[in-house]
C-alpha cells in the first residue's frame, strides 16, 4: 500500500484528494496547521471512505515538528497543497506569502531529501501565466504572474526544477490548476473557507443560502459576450483524480513536468450563476460592481498535455459542479464547524 504524505490535506482540494487516494488503496498521512481548514473534515473523509487519515497538526514552518512526521513514517510520495492562496491578501501581506509558501516548501524539500522521499506533486496555479496570457494557455505560454501569491508559485516551480537538476532521483509533477469548484457528490465535503470567501463559487453558494447578502459581480464591461469574466471551472474531484494520474505517470517524461489541469472550456460569471440557479432552484442575489484589480477578461486552459501524458481528462461539467456545490452548501450552511 503506497504511503502518501499530503500537506494541506484538511484544506479544500487536499481533503478531496485524500478521498481519491484512500479509495485507490493509498495509506494517507495529513499535515496541516489548520490555518484555513477544520480538523472536522477528517471524520467526513472517514464517513465516505471508511478510513481516517493519520493527522499531524504541524506547521510547515516548524522544521522540528515536520521532522518528527518524517521520522514516524516513510513516504513513497508527497502531495504538497499547504500554502496561502488569496491573491488580494498577498498584495497587502507579501512577506507572509513569501515566508509561508516558500519557506514551508524549503523545509519540506529538505526533509524529503534527508529521508530519500523523492516523488513530489506540487499544487501550482494557472496564475503563473499572469495577465497577458492568451487563452487557451498551454504549458509553453509565457510565465508572468501578476501578484506575490502567483510569484510564490512560480518561484517554487523554479526551486523544484533546481532540486531536480541536482538530484537525479527527484521526480516532480507541477500541476497548474485553473478554477477548482464543486464538492464531493456525497454532500459531506466541500469548500469551507474561513471568513468571507474570495472565489466565485463559494460566494455564489453562500449568497444562495443566505450566508452572504448578495454576490458582487466584478465588472460587466469586459470584452466577452455577456461582459463578465470567463474562467475554466474544474470539478474538485476531477482535480483530485488528476493527482492520482500524476503520481502514476510521474517521471515518465523527464524528472519534472508541468501540466495544466482544466476543462479546456471557459464559462462567464453570469453563465455560472444561471447554472447554479438551475441546479439549486434558488435565486442568486447579485449586483454588478467595478472590476476587481488584477482580473483578466478570459482565462482557460489547453489541457492537451495532461490529457495525453497523464491519461487524464476532466469529466464533470458546470452542471455537476453546481449540483454538487449546492448539495454541500444546503446540508452544511455554516460549513464543517457549524454542522
Ligand atoms: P486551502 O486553503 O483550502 O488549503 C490549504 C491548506 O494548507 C489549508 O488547510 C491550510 O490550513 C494549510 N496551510 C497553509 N499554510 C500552512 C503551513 N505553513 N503549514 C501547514 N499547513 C498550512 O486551499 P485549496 O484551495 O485547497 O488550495 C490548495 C493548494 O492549491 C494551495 O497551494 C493553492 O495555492 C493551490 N491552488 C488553489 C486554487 C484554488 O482556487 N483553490 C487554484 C490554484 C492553485
Ligand atoms: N468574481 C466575481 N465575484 C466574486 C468573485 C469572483 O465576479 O465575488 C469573478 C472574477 O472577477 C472572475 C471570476 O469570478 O472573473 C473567477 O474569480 P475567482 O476569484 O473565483 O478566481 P480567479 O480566476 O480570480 O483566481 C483563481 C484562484 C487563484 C488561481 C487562479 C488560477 O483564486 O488562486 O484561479 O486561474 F491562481
Amino acid at each position: 500500500m503506497p504511503s502518501i504524505l499530503v500537506t494541506g490535506g484538511t484544506g479544500y482540494i487536499g481533503s478531496h484528494t485524500c478521498i481519491a487516494l484512500i479509495e485507490n488503496g493509498c495509506d494517507v498521512t495529513v499535515v496541516d496547521n489548520l490555518s484555513n481548514s477544520s480538523a472536522a473534515v477528517l471524520d467526513r473523509i472517514k464517513k465516505i471512505t471508511g478510513k481516517k487519515p493519520l493527522f499531524h497538526k504541524v506547521d510547515l514552518l516548524d522544521a522540528k515538528g515536520l521532522a518528527a512526521v518524517f521520522k514516524a513514517r516513510a513516504f513513497d510520495a508527497v502531495i504538497h497543497f499547504a500554502g496561502f492562496k488569496a491573491v488580494s491578501e498577498s498584495m497587502s501581506a507579501p512577506l507572509d506569502y513569501y515566508h509561508n509558501n516558500i519557506a514551508g516548501t524549503l523545509n519540506l524539500c529538505r526533509l524529503m531529501q534527508a529521508h530519500d522521499a523523492s516523488t513530489l506533486v506540487f499544487s501550482s496555479s494557472a496564475t503563473v501565466y499572469g495577465d497577458a496570457a492568451v487563452s487557451p494557455v498551454t504549458e509553453a505560454s509565457p510565465l508572468a504572474p501578476a501578484s506575490p501569491y502567483g510569484r510564490t508559485k512560480l518561484m517554487i516551480e523554479m526551486i523544484l526544477r533546481d532540486i531536480a537538476m541536482s538530484n537525479p532521483a527527484f521526480r516532480v509533477s507541477l500541476l497548474r490548476y485553473f478554477n477548482p469548484a464543486g464538492a464531493h457528490e456525497s454532500g459531506l465535503m466541500g469548500e469551507d473557507p474561513r471568513g468571507t470567501p474570495n472565489n466565485l463559487m463559494p460566494c455564489i453558494s453562500q449568497a444562495a443560502v443566505g450566508r452572504l447578502p448578495r454576490l458582487n459581480v466584478f465588472g460587466n464591461d469586459y470584452p466577452t459576450p455577456d461582459g463578465t469574466g470567463i474562467r475554466d471551472y474544474i470539478h474538485v474531484m476531477d482535480l483530485a483524480e488528476g493527482h492520482l494520474k500524476a503520481l502514476e505517470h510521474i517521471g515518465r517524461t523527464g524528472a519534472i513536468a508541468a501540466y495544466n489541469l482544466g476543462m479546456g472550456q471557459g464559462h462567464s460569471v453570469l453563465e455560472l450563476i444561471a447554472a447554479f440557479e438551475n441546479a439549486s432552484g434558488r435565486k442568486v442575489p447579485y449586483v454588478f460592481t467595478r472590476r476587481r484589480p488584477g482580473d483578466v477578461a478570459v482565462l482557460y486552459a489547453d489541457p492537451a498535455k495532461a490529457n495525453a501524458e497523464l491519461a487524464w481528462k476532466a469529466a464533470r461539467g458546470i452542471e455537476t459542479i453546481c449540483t454538487d456545490t449546492w448539495r454541500w452548501q444546503k446540508g452544511n450552511p455554516e460549513g464543517y464547524e457549524g454542522s
